[in-house]
């Protein structure tokens, strides 16, 4: 199924990613996410590339009303299935949207673009200005994304530093209003996580967390 707006290759090469495997990510809230969204009273909150909805059944389990948007319809269905098992559907709505060609309407307390990143040709900066003009104010725009590849990555594929933004570059390429808002976090902070072969590893994220005044 596919709207009007929407661009089919973008959408195969995530249902085909999502169809080579049961199950892609954890189902597991990233944990960036829970430790910036915890403490705050629940609100509404847009997540964008949910994926298999890790993150959105966790935020609906802490009382946010959520929007989860993802291009793909397989992620989508799983998503819906976790929401369902977590007796959190009625909490999210999910709408498969492609994020390069149109974007959710309406203002949320926190937007969350968690490693919304594509090998495909993909408008970061766009989406990422979209995603700060959704926030209502008070409210937060929470960006995590890959600061360096996995220890277990190929080192034969070709990475440069462009394809790790820094944080200060991704705050700059948002262009916000000045003294429209305060930073609040922009780091890089460092994780353990578990590879695809049960190695250990450290990884890095970078983090921008902004909150409109
Ligand atoms: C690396 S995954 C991250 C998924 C999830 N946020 C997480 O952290 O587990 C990127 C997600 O963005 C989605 N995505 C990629 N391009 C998109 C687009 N143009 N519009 C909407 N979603 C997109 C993919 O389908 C995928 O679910």
């Amino acid at each position: 199924m596919h709207d009007s707006h929407d661009h089919p290759e973008t959408a195969r090469f995530w249902d085909d990613l999502y169809g080579q495997r049961g199950q892609l990510w954890s189902g597991r809230a990233n944990p960036h996410l829970v430790d910036v969204a915890g403490p705050l009273p629940a609100g509404t909150a847009l997540d964008l590339g949910c994926g298999e909805g890790g993150d959105a059944t966790w935020l609906a389990r802490q009382g946010w009303q959520v929007t989860a948007v993802d291009v793909s319809a397989v992620a989508l269905d799983r998503a819906r299935t976790a929401a369902t098992d977590a007796g959190v559907d009625s909490r999210i709505e999910f709408r498969r949207h492609d994020l390069t060609r149109g974007f959710p309407t309406g203002t949320y307390d926190l937007v969350s673009a968690q490693f919304l990143q594509s090998p495909l040709d993909f408008p970061r900066l766009d989406v990422l200005r979209a995603a700060a003009r959704a926030v209502a104010p008070g409210g937060r725009l929470l960006v995590v994304e890959h600061g360096a590849l996995p220890p277990w990555a190929n080192a034969d594929h070709h990475h440069d530093a462009h394809d790790f933004p820094t944080p200060q570059e991704t705050l700059d390429g948002l262009d916000l209003e000045p003294g429209g808002w305060e930073t609040e976090r922009l780091d890089a902070p460092r994780r353990t996580a578990t590879g695809p072969d049960g190695q250990t590893g450290e990884l890095v994220d970078h983090l921008v967390l902004v909150r409109r005044r």
